[in-house]
């Protein structure tokens, strides 16, 4: 495989605080092409050989302002079963309802845009439903939980120029701990 020719943003870049707007459609050719190299970027990341080969960190999610466009789109690769992958292309995504219950990932977040150790928990609806579309522009709903849930939550915080560290408690990182599920 060759890794697709995409630079992503580090978080001392003022975009990444930004928020994104709404997509329209149709997708220009550009789009549904870097919506392409963010899939295949992310896969990449993910199988050993080609982390090693590229020196690459590992990924499961990247949203368009990453590699610098400020549009509503994000992408997560998530790899169900041994070399099996799941692509999830979301654009324009609206949060129509959340679980009550809260989580956390136990070994912090991680972001290919934040190259640092950040400690401390960052809550996360457990489930929540997202209303989207996809590349063809076609609308659809989706309900997601667990480590998929929060990497959409991750995800659409992207959009709106939030980064995982801005949602860890400055003065008690593990604040609330007790009231979370870890996973
Ligand atoms: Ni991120």
């Amino acid at each position: 495989m060759e890794l697709p020719k995409i630079k992503i943003l580090d978080e001392k870049n003022k975009i990444l605080h930004q928020k994104s707007v709404e997509v329209k459609f149709p997708l220009s050719a550009k789009e549904k092409q870097d919506i392409k190299d963010m899939l295949l970027y992310l896969k990449m990341s993910q199988i050993d050989e080609e982390r090693e080969k590229y020196d690459l960190r590992a990924g499961m999610g990247l949203a368009y302002v990453q590699i610098g466009v400020l549009k509503r789109i994000f992408v997560i690769v998530d790899e169900y079963e041994e070399g099996k992958f799941k692509n999830y292309v979301v654009i324009n995504p609206e949060i129509k309802s959340m679980s009550e219950e809260l989580v956390y990932v136990g070994e912090g977040e991680g972001c290919l845009s934040i190259n640092r150790d950040v400690e401390g928990i960052v809550p996360r609806h457990a489930r929540i439903t997202v209303d989207a579309y996809d590349e063809e522009g076609n609308p659809y709903t989706i309900r997601v939980r667990e480590e998929i849930a929060i990497a959409f939550q991750h995800e659409i915080d992207h959009l709106d120029g939030i980064l995982f560290p801005d949602r860890i408690d400055k003065k008690n990182p593990f604040k609330d701990a007790e009231l979370m599920r870890e996973i």
